[in-house]
């Protein structure tokens, strides 16, 4: 009996350890976020595990979590619900039922995942993007672009940006009856990495004539250049996205050849050939002082230059959009950017609004104080939680004033 009970005060002790993360005060339910954070960590380890057996990719076993949480295309009484391809690139189309009153607007949206897992029809995405439709009246294409480690940076990219250059044809457009002065690109994290870019790009692209009325860029990942950013280091192990996961999405988007990640892991993977980039992250100038804290910032540190000569995809803007050079990004529409304090890629999105509203562009930017990375997934049952409410409407209301 003695032992029993021994073992199972052990058990519990464990478990409550596991799952026991400490939280910053400013978040709210706590423990309802704790057991989310700690399911993703046992996912994270048990793809790990998988991993170092030579079981599956790590990616892979991640992407179990896409897998059990996939719906299938489903129309309701408000929204018409398809998956179908545009540019033989597949895409899941929300068409609103309402009568439109003349030509809709229509958002095109890259869910996140880190380039290497999520889809459009995770039930977090295809609620996102089903209540876009239905609140906006909006046409709403959701792009499922191939993903790593299977298929690497541009692939992802050209995904997504023939998708777009497709649906901005006037045929297509007409054909859905979408307006095109009210079009917008609009993505989370890896997906808001994506819209960024697509934006970029549109604007040096003479073969396509309408332009976008807007980007909104929720929590975007915008630089592979400075992995140790003040939010990176005040936010290591935040949940949901800690700093090594996040080396090793960035990596996974150019090679699956692990030094790339320790060499990002430890921000050693940037030559000095390449220094003059840096201005673009400079946070020295381009954060606020209540973001800085107390770091102190001592200048860019330089590895070897094997990597860039390797896998030049991480120096390029169509993934890491920040660094552009001030005259690429004039002439950007309006722009969204939400944050969230409790971040590692809060300063990727700090510091690209100062940089447009620098360089001219109209920029909406909401800091969350009280909010983590990934928080505008979390509004279904049971794992909804009021921060990711209060995003997602705050994303809605935006784009309903200025799409
Ligand atoms: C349909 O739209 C109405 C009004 O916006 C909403 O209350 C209802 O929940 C929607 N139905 C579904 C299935 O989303
Ligand atoms: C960053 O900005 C500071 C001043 O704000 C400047 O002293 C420093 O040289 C800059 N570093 C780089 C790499 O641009």
């Amino acid at each position: 009996m003695g032992a029993k009970l021994l073992c199972l005060f052990l058990a519990s002790a464990l478990v409550a350890y596991y799952i026991y993360t400490p939280m910053p005060e400013d978040l709210e339910e706590p423990w309802k976020l704790m057991l989310i954070t700690a399911s993703f960590r046992a996912v994270g380890h048990m793809a790990e595990v998988a991993d170092r057996l030579g079981l599956m990719h790590y990616m892979e076993a991640l992407m179990l979590i896409t897998a059990a949480e996939y719906v299938a295309p489903a129309s309701d009484e408000n929204v018409t619900v398809t998956d179908t391809e545009f540019s033989n690139v597949a895409v899941r189309l929300f068409v609103p039922k309402r009568a439109p009153e003349g030509l809709r607007r229509a958002v095109i949206y890259f869910h996140g995942g880190g380039w290497c897992v999520g889809h459009a029809g995770m039930k977090s995405y295809d609620h996102l993007t089903r209540w876009t439709s239905n609140m906006l009246n909006a046409v709403v294409v959701s792009v499922n672009y191939r993903l790593a480690p299977k298929h690497h940076f541009p692939i992802q990219f050209e995904d997504v940006y023939s998708v777009t250059k497709f649906f901005l044809q006037s045929s297509v457009l007409s054909q859905y009856g979408v307006d095109p002065e009210r079009v917008c690109v609009a993505g989370d994290s890896a997906g808001g990495n994506l819209a960024a870019a697509v934006a970029q790009q549109l604007l040096e692209d003479s073969e396509v004539k309408t332009k976008l009325k807007a980007q909104a860029l929720l929590y975007p990942a915008l630089q592979t250049l400075d992995l140790n950013l003040p939010s990176y280091q005040q936010n290591e192990n935040k949940p949901i996205l800690t700093k090594p996961l996040m080396a090793k999405f960035w990596s996974e988007y150019f090679t699956s050849d692990s030094s790339l990640t320790e060499a990002m892991a430890t921000n050693r993977h940037v030559p000095i050939e390449w220094s003059h980039l840096f201005q673009f992250v400079n946070w020295s100038h381009l954060l606020p002082e209540e973001l800085k804290k107390d770091y102190v910032y001592t200048g860019p540190t330089y590895g070897s230059s094997e990597f860039a000569q390797k896998y030049p995809g991480f120096l390029d803007t169509r993934a890491a959009p920040l660094l552009a050079s001030d005259a690429q990004l004039r002439g950007l529409p309006l722009t969204y950017i939400l944050t969230c304090e409790h971040d590692v890629l809060r300063d990727d999105g700090v510091m690209y609004a100062r940089r447009l509203q620098a360089a001219g562009v109209p920029v909406t930017h909401d800091h969350a104080k009280d909010a983590f990375h990934g928080a505008v997934m979390f509004v279904i049952s049971p794992t909804d939680l009021a921060v990711g409410h209060r995003l997602l409407n705050r994303y809605i209301e935006w784009l309903n004033e200025n799409l």
